[in-house]
């Protein structure tokens, strides 16, 4: 008697289990089927920074400005805490004449006590050219690397649901006010 009510009872259970499991599955299953288009698996593009600079002109041509400084009394050689905002031209090449791409549109942070590291988060928003669409980038890029690598975090049209690598170089800089430089950016991507 004892022996059938506890067969019932662990009958009672597994069916139970059974049909939770099946709920589940029958609830989740729509959007596992559903796939991403593949985008490009290759991507790359220049980055053209020229930092407002009042010394030099007080004009709004500039595509990156410094906001406030920390409000600190010891020294900060390397800027920590500073933030830029950009909105700068993006190309195929290179050369800042070269054709245009769109633009990318974020900040960096400079976050180190020690050296430059400019923590970069920004969109690119690509408007010309075979692929378009954004692309959300996140990353650091230590000036003393060779190569900074960053990862893409996302995408939308071309490359909606893009995430991989952002190999970036710095091509050239110029320290005399306006302080610009460009940098590569060679994507892998993945969907
Ligand atoms: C900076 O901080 C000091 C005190 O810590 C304050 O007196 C001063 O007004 C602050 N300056 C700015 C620009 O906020
Ligand atoms: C391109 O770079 C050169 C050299 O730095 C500079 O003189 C020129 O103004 C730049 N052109 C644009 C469109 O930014
Ligand atoms: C990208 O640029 C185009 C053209 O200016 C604009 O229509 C679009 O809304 C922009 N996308 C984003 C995410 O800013």
């Amino acid at each position: 008697m004892e022996s059938k009510i506890s067969m019932v009872l662990s009958l009672t259970v597994l069916l139970i289990i059974i049909a939770h499991c099946g709920v589940q599955a029958d609830h989740t299953s729509p959007s596992c089927k559903r796939k991403l288009p593949c985008g490009p698996s290759k991507f790359l593009f220049y980055l053209h920074n020229t930092v407002y600079d009042k010394s030099v002109d007080n004009r709004q041509y500039f595509n990156s400005i410094y906001g406030l400084p920390p409000n600190i009394s010891f020294p900060n050689p390397f800027g920590f805490g500073i933030m830029n905002i950009f909105e700068d031209p993006l190309t195929v090449g290179p050369s800042n004449t070269s054709k245009s791409l769109g633009k990318a549109q974020g900040f960096y942070v400079l976050d180190s006590f020690k050296e430059y590291t400019l923590f970069h988060i920004f969109t690119a928003n690509i408007t010309e050219g075979d692929f378009k669409g954004t692309v959300d980038i996140f990353g650091q890029v230590r000036e003393a690397d060779a190569v900074r690598y960053l990862t893409v975090v996302g995408g939308t049209g071309a490359f909606l649901g893009a995430r991989g690598l952002a190999s970036s170089t710095r091509i050239e800089i110029d320290h005399t006010p306006p302080a610009k430089w460009t940098l590569s950016f060679d994507l892998d991507l993945y969907y």
